[in-house]
């Protein structure tokens, strides 16, 4: 019986686990596939990032990861929350290069998304008090969020201007340091406002057909690939979702619209929100897939929303997707890639139930966390967990979990999986970012203490912002 268990044990060691295999990612080589996806921070006042923004994302970064950084703005008509970090002023910048080195210290990819946020905002956040710009007039009406403004909608004549400040935002990245950027057409801001046909009412050469609607969006792409080198520059997109009332009637042919429309610049990649997220948190029962856009986008495809470790792993194998960006359970987890690399079932959900209905951006003081949580959809049985490792044993004395013991070699880094891969451009490998084996010695693992400190870490942050 012995026997037959340390065998598993030893195949489990020895197989390769699919997101911690390497890829490449046209210029960049990426030594595992677990992205940090996006997350809004609301921590920079003035728009300017502040220094705890160090710690945030290098705590979060591995040698020869893709990180993608919170939403920021790309012009003071972009903003609609409160403290947004920025990059349109020199100071923008500057504030931007610390944070930006600490995650290259560490070997780490990083990529700005940029965005406007255009009627998901309120005459606070603009300038003079102006209405915020969007496609359309029409005011978002949830009964929720009484503070987002009646819009005006651009004039044709202005919407170059808007997407020069996109250009000059991605040009600005780049002297910050960042790799790239990754535009944000996702979860109803003002890039969805124009692809969307519940939002998009415009009867000019931006609104009507899906070309016409799909137009300010490719503008963009366009103008920041001239800029910056499209092996520069990702984009997210969210056909299915219906943010801030930004439904489309056909998500799927929107999908596979921007698939093949982005298919001519050579992009760094596609990054798309799973259909199942109806709203940030909440993951619902559905029809549509992702794999008819993936099948049509000839890039790294880059998918989000609800992922575990598990499904990750399937979806990888199944060459389903190349990377996957994980939100929340990073949030929770800062060493996500150590405990995926452990699989260690003691990684922590947010428990967004408390959220339901509100503008989270707002109250990211109520969230708590909850550990040993098993990490699964509501429509979902947990996914049995198969240890790689020997369970953990509480050392009588001081309380706490014992370290694992880790085994020499978790992840053969030297042999990817056998999925199959459109061959690549001749890679510019960076050389700061040769294949890594991850980093070996982890801090004890206490899930109740580490839920509770950075539970403790966030209300207080963020009860201070919001709260006084
Ligand atoms: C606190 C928080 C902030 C977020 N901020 C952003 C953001 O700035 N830009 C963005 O595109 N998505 C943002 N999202 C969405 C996440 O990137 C991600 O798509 C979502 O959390 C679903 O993935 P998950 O199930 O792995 O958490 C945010 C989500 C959360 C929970």
């Amino acid at each position: 019986m012995g026997d037959v268990a340390d065998e598993m044990k030893q195949k489990q060691e020895e197989q390769p686990i699919p997101l911690l295999t390497p890829y490449q990612m046209g210029r960049f080589l990426l030594s595992h596939r677990i992205v940090l996806a996006p997350l809004t921070m609301t921590s920079s006042p003035r728009n300017i990032p502040g220094p705890e923004a160090i710690l945030q994302y290098s705590e979060k970064t591995t040698k020869g990861a893709l990180l993608i950084s919170e939403a920021t703005g790309v012009s003071e008509t972009a903003q609609g929350f409160p403290s947004m970090p920025g990059i349109w002023t020199k100071e923008q910048i500057e504030a931007w290069k610390p944070i930006v080195k600490a995650v290259h210290n560490k070997g780490g990819v990083f990529f700005c998304q940029i965005w406007h946020c255009g009627r998901v905002s309120n005459y606070n956040l603009q300038p003079n008090g102006q209405s915020p710009v969007s496609s359309t007039e029409k005011t978002i009406s949830s009964t929720d969020s009484p503070e987002y403004s009646p819009p005006r909608s651009l004039k044709t004549e202005e919407i170059p201007h808007i997407v020069n400040d996109f250009k000059l935002a991605a040009i600005n990245a780049i002297k910050a340091g960042f790799d790239g950027v990754e535009i944000h057409g996702a979860h109803g801001f003002l890039i969805d406002q124009f692809l969307k046909d519940h939002v998009n009412d415009r009867t000019d050469k931006y609104g009507g057909s899906l070309e016409n609607r799909c137009r300010f969006a490719l503008e963009i792409v366009d103008a920041i690939s001239n800029a910056i080198g499209p092996d520069r520059v990702g984009i997210r997109l969210s056909p299915f979702a219906n943010y801030f009332e930004s439904g489309d009637s056909h998500p799927l042919e929107l999908g596979l619209y921007m698939a093949e429309a982005l298919n001519k610049y050579g992009l760094a990649y596609c990054h798309m929100v799973e259909p199942r997220m109806k709203t940030f948190s909440e993951k619902v029962e559905c029809d549509y897939s992702l794999l008819p856009i993936r099948k049509a986008f000839e890039g790294t495809f880059i998918a989000a929303g609800g992922y575990d470790r598990e499904e990750g792993n399937r979806v990888v194998s199944e060459n389903r997707v190349n990377l996957v960006a994980y939100g929340r359970l990073f949030l929770a987890n800062p060493d996500l890639p150590k405990r995926f690399e452990l699989n260690d079932p003691s990684y922590l959900i947010f428990d967004f139930k408390k959220l339901a209905g509100r503008n989270f951006h707002h109250r990211l003081h109520s969230i708590s966390l909850h550990a040993s949580k098993p990490p699964c959809g509501p429509h979902q049985t947990p996914p049995p967990l198969v240890p790689l490792l020997e369970p953990r044993s509480i050392d009588p004395t001081t309380k706490m979990a014992k370290e694992p013991k880790v085994p020499e070699k978790i992840c053969n880094m030297e042999e990817p999986i056998a999925v199959p891969t459109k061959p690549i451009a001749p890679a510019l490998v960076l050389p700061s970012v040769a294949v890594p084996p991850i980093a070996p010695a982890l801090p004890p693992i206490v899930p109740t203490n580490d839920a509770m400190m950075i539970n403790a870490e966030i209300e207080s942050r963020e009860a201070k912002k919001w709260c006084g």
